[in-house]
Formats: structure tokens, sequence, C-alpha cells
């Protein structure tokens, strides 16, 4: 196992040395603050060094229950295609763009809405703060929106899928389908899983590309 970059820049700026968990904390605390009134936050969780940061869109009503990231259908389809190429959730730090479950009303029941363009900037400004602190060398979006945060604005799931494009502080950043998508495709889901594992065999052979360089980097030192 790569040991643990545990000393990073004082994320306000300063000379001091903060610890990631300390930065964590510190940026939990401020999503705390500034997260619309009525919300539960739910955070990114995993290695705080991992080498692969996943962002996927928004939670679930599933994820605010427990406050944790793609723990619903969603988030066991991920977690079987994450397994099937090999990749083992426990050594990424898996996230999203926005950080509560987004919800409209419709009669008497709540239900899931997509996020307004407001929340995904206030998301972003927080995410940008999280790649800085885990300071991943990849990251994988999972759908449009966290693709057109990450990658770029004119980001097209169908047109660019798996491939590699630079991503912000010196990532590089790939996007494949959301893992809801494929469950509510009906008889294209199999289809639109396929073309998901095969971006995530590409994702894991850029993984062990740079694994394998941290290694060599970490003897050097
Ligand atoms: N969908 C997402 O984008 N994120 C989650 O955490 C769960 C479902």
């Amino acid at each position: 196992m790569l040991e643990a970059k545990t000393n990073m820049a004082d994320p306000s700026g300063g000379a001091g040395h903060f610890s990631k968990t300390q930065a964590l904390a510190r940026l939990a605390q401020q999503v705390r603050q500034e997260i619309p009134s009525g919300k539960k936050p739910v955070l990114g969780e995993g290695r705080s060094d991992a080498l692969l940061m996943v962002v996927g869109e928004a939670p679930g009503k599933e994820e605010e229950a427990q406050g944790r990231p793609f723990v619903g259908p969603a988030g066991k389809l991920l977690n079987r295609l994450l397994t099937q190429v090999a990749l083992d959730r426990s050594e990424l730090w898996v996230t999203n763009l926005v950080k509560w479950w987004p919800t409209e009303e419709k009669g008497l029941r709540t239900q899931t809405a997509t996020p307004r363009a407001i929340d995904a900037r206030l998301g972003l400004r927080w995410l940008i703060e999280e790649i800085r602190i885990i300071h991943p060398r990849l990251i994988l979006c999972l759908g449009n929106l966290a693709a057109r945060a990450i990658i770029g604005k004119d980001y097209n799931m169908t047109r660019d899928h798996g491939a590699w494009y630079p991503g912000p502080l010196s990532t590089e950043a790939m996007a494949t389908f959301h893992p809801a998508y494929p469950l509510r495709a009906g008889e294209a889901g199999d289809s639109i899983v396929r073309l998901m594992l095969l971006d995530l065999l590409k994702l894991k052979a850029r993984f062990d590309q740079v694994a394998q360089q941290e290694i060599q980097t970490n003897a050097m030192v």
C-alpha cells in the first residue's frame, strides 16, 4: 500500500501545514455552514491518499438517510462494476458534485430533482477544495453533470465517454455513464453497462500505470 500523504499546504494559503484530516474536517464544517437550510450534507468518503477520485452527481434518498455517497441502487451497481475491473472501492475517494439530495415535491411525494445550475456551482467550489486536499492523480466523473463541471461545459457523454482529458489541479479526468442510467434504461441497460465496463477497464489500466509511477517515485525519496 502506498504511504499516506499526510501533510499539505495550509488550505487558507498561509505558511502552516494541516493534516488532510484537519483540512477535510474544515471543509465539512464549511459545507455544513453553506448548505441550503433543511438539507443534510453527504460528504465524500474513502482513502484520503487515494490516487483515484470518483465524482457522482448528487446523493439520493438512501444516501441522505445513511449520510454516505453511493450506497443506494446506483452505488450497488457502481460497486459491482468496480469489482469487475479489479478496482477496490475502499482504495478510492468517492464523492459527489452536489453534496445534498436535490428534491422536488410532486403532490404529496418528495422526489429526486435535477440539481440546479446554482447548486452545481456551489458544489464545484467545495469539490475543487476536496480535490486539492485529496490530491488524486485521476478523476472518474459519473454522468454528464459531473463531467461538465470537471472536464468542460461542452462534454457530451455519448461522444466523449472513456476518453482522457486534463482535469483540475493537474489531474487526468475521464467520464462514463452515471450508474443510475442503465438502471432506468430498461432493455438498453445491459448495453450501457457493457460500455461502462469498457470505460472502467481503460480507467483501471491507467490506474495501474499511475500506481506503479507512485511506487517508483516513493522509492526514490
Ligand atoms: N447518485 C449519485 O450521483 N450519487 C450518489 O451518491 C448516489 C446516486
